[in-house]
């Protein structure tokens, strides 16, 4: 079904819905949509090229840039306070474009509405579909059809003439939790952490969304639902390793600090996790993370390895988060795999829990204990950037 004209990168829907932001069902999201508004977002936009979202050397004068993407964040009135902080590290007024739908209008303590956050739109009441009676979750169909109700939002002749030739994508990434994908799907992006929809792969879903939940009432979160509906199209998951759901506990610095070279898109379940920085609390530690993305957007977390050959250590370094020093040489194919620093996200999961393999760490003072670091403060000196880490554990 996807067409097969070269597709303009101009306009892509990024939803940030589902069972996230969801807010009302888990505790959400947090996008650090870090990459996605950085100067240098064309250069940030790379996967999405490598993709081949963009075909013909027309495309190639329009660069794929902040403005082009649209956020759609499903939230509800009773999460919106503690999400605020999280939404504002990344939110740029007047440079990322979007909505936030919310259950119902904002209380009053939150009016005026702050102008550092994304304009608000009262999702429709779901009540009126005839399909109300034997829906199962109805708020994950309430945040669903904010795919369809932005798209209302939006419907200018004029903007989607433009957009005509376009192919279908969606774009996303499965949980780290083996139990999450085998109770939805392992072929879901998931909500929280975020997915990506092609303008004309919205163009198409919109007149059918409210088919799709006749046809699913009984599926209980709204990325599901998405993944359902676009597998019927024909479409399926084009996976993308920046986003992060966090279906994990504990301490993930292990996870974040073998983060794959591909930039780094969001990160979900905060508040399920300890602080990402040692010695800050939840809010401090993101923004002290956006510091570093203020810097270079586009490698934030990404590990290099390295080996000081005078002295047979191991260094890897998570771009402006983290470095780990061994005193032996560890292969690559080893540092790669993530210090099985956090614990299952659910009590009831059976190994294998992660999507991934892990090490575990070494407690004892041999050479393959990792002497972790961590990022204290980022500064340019004419035309280099410096960090400075500090010993931790
Ligand atoms: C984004 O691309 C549009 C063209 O589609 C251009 O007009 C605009 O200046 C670009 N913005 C940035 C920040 O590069
Ligand atoms: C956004 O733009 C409007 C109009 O150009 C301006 O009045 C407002 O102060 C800007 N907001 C911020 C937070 O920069
Ligand atoms: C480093 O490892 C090599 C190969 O195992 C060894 O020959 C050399 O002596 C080591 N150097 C130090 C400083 O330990």
């Amino acid at each position: 079904m996807s067409s097969k004209t070269p597709f303009p990168p101009k306009l892509q829907y990024l939803s940030l819905g589902a069972s996230c932001i969801a807010i009302a069902i888990s505790t959400i999201l947090v996008l650090l949509y870090t990459i996605l508004y950085s100067q240098k977002c064309s250069q940030s936009f790379v996967p999405f090229n490598e993709l081949k979202w963009s075909t013909s050397t027309d495309d190639m004068k329009f660069a794929t840039n902040i403005s082009h993407i649209k956020f759609i964040l499903a939230s509800s009135q009773k999460t919106l306070k503690s999400r605020k902080p999280y939404i504002e590290s990344w939110w740029q007024p007047n440079g990322t474009r979007g909505n936030i739908f919310l259950d119902s209008p904002p209380p009053k303590d939150f009016l005026p509405w702050p102008s550092t956050y994304p304009p608000f739109q009262v999702n429709e009441d779901v009540k009126k579909l005839r399909v109300y009676p034997k829906l199962v979750v109805p708020a994950a169909v309430r945040m669903f059809r904010s795919i369809l109700e932005t798209f209302w939002l939006e419907d200018d002749q004029n903007v989607l003439g433009k957009y005509d030739h376009t192919k279908y994508h969606y774009t996303g990434m499965t949980s780290e939790a083996v139990k999450s994908n085998f109770d939805f799907s392992f072929d879901m992006a998931y909500g929280g952490a975020g997915y990506a929809l092609s303008y004309s792969l919205v163009k198409t879903l919109v007149p059918i969304i409210d088919d799709c939940i006749e046809r699913y009432p009984y599926l209980r979160v709204s990325d599901q639902l998405l993944s359902s509906c676009l597998a019927d199209l024909g479409v399926d998951l084009t996976h993308v390793k920046g986003f992060h759901q966090i279906d994990l506990l504990g301490d993930i610095s292990g996870l974040l600090s073998s983060h794959p070279q591909s930039p780094l898109l969001s990160l979900h379940h905060l508040d399920g996790i300890n602080p990402i920085f040692p010695s800050k609390n939840q809010y401090e530690s993101i923004n002290h993370l956006m510091k570093a993305a203020k810097f270079d957007q586009s490698r934030l977390l990404q590990q290099s390895i390295c080996y000081h050959k005078p002295t047979n250590w191991s260094f890897t370094v998570a771009w402006g988060y983290s470095a780990h020093v061994y005193e032996t040489v560890m292969p690559r194919s080893l540092l790669r795999k993530p210090l099985e620093t956090f614990q299952p996200f659910k009590k009831s999961a059976r190994p294998p829990f992660y999507m991934f393999n892990t090490r575990l760490p070494w407690v004892d003072p041999s050479c393959q204990a990792a002497h972790a670091f961590f990022l204290v403060e980022c500064s340019k000196v004419g035309d280099q950037i410096r960090i400075k880490i500090i010993v931790w554990g």
